[in-house]
């Protein structure tokens, strides 16, 4: 994943392309929908561009989508790559260097996580204020390559504060109840058990997935302004007594699809420059 691999996937997308995506999204599972949404649209299957690793998990489409959302010029991830796939950290996190480098300046990353915080509910919307990258292992790992980034990137205001206050002032106005909080990235692929949950909400947790924080990461190593919105799609182990399971985290995404939909092609629409 050096200089020259991102090149040439840029160069093999933009060369179909008529203008510049500045926003980029990745749309986590079950959320992948939005991008249907995305008119005068490009596709690319990720198969098809030079050095993208393929998309293997259920319920996740395996493209890039761009074209104009809300009049806004964007570039969307239907589905990611996860760590746990077996994706090395600089493979999960390369979509986000190539879409640095066609020109966005701006992320929306989303997913679906289990909510640890008892005050959240399945169903639930939340900013993502901060993260806890609990995943053993960083995108950043290894040689630097001062082109793309700082050797030791400052991570004391990941998430936007001013794109913060605009998702709320969105949330707001459409009358839409947004939750905030931090996410724990875990590399997954299990749940955690009950006692990890209650380990992670004494460390300060308030959601817990398996994504999301490699991708955070490098968007912020790359200098993009940042904002990230969690799906509680279901409670973390030993809060509600009942197993965890992908269907129920499916179920519940699509259950809160609507207000999701409504609510980030509002940001989008009007997000600061
Ligand atoms: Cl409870 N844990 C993790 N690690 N990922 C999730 C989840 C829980 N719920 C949705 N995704």
């Amino acid at each position: 994943m050096n200089q020259s691999t991102i090149t040439e996937a840029a160069a093999y997308i933009n060369d179909k392309l008529t203008n510049t995506p500045s926003i980029g999204l990745i749309l986590g599972s079950g959320l992948g929908v939005l991008a249907d949404k995305i008119e005068n649209p490009v596709t690319f299957s990720y198969k098809d561009i030079p050095h993208f690793p393929e998309s293997t998990v259920s319920g996740h489409k395996g493209q890039l989508v761009t074209g104009e959302l809300e009049g806004r010029h964007v570039i969307a991830m239907q589905g990611r790559f996860h760590y746990y796939e077996g994706y090395s950290m600089q493979q999960v996190t390369f979509p986000v260097r190539v879409m640095k480098e066609l020109g966005i300046d701006s992320i929306v990353i989303t997913n679906a996580a289990g909510g640890i915080n008892k005050m959240f509910h399945p169903g639930d919307l939340m900013l993502i204020t901060d993260h806890i990258n609990n995943m053993g292992d960083n995108p950043l790992l290894g040689p630097n390559d001062d082109a793309l980034g700082e050797r030791f990137p400052d991570m004391s205001q990941v998430y936007d504060e001013a794109y913060l206050r605009h998702a709320k002032d969105c949330a707001a106005k459409l009358g839409v109840t947004v939750q905030d909080g931090v996410y724990v990235g875990n590399s997954g692929p299990t749940y955690e058990t009950p006692a990890e949950i209650n380990m992670l909400r004494k460390f300060g947790g308030d959601a817990v997935g398996m994504s999301t924080v490699p991708e955070v990461i490098v968007s912020r190593h790359a200098g993009l302004r940042v904002l990230g919105i969690s799906c509680i799609s279901n409670m973390a182990a030993g809060i509600l007594d009942q197993p965890l399971t992908h269907h129920e985290v499916i179920e519940t995404t699509k259950q809160v699809r609507e207000d999701f939909l409504t609510f980030v092609k509002e940001i989008i629409r009007t997000l600061p420059h």
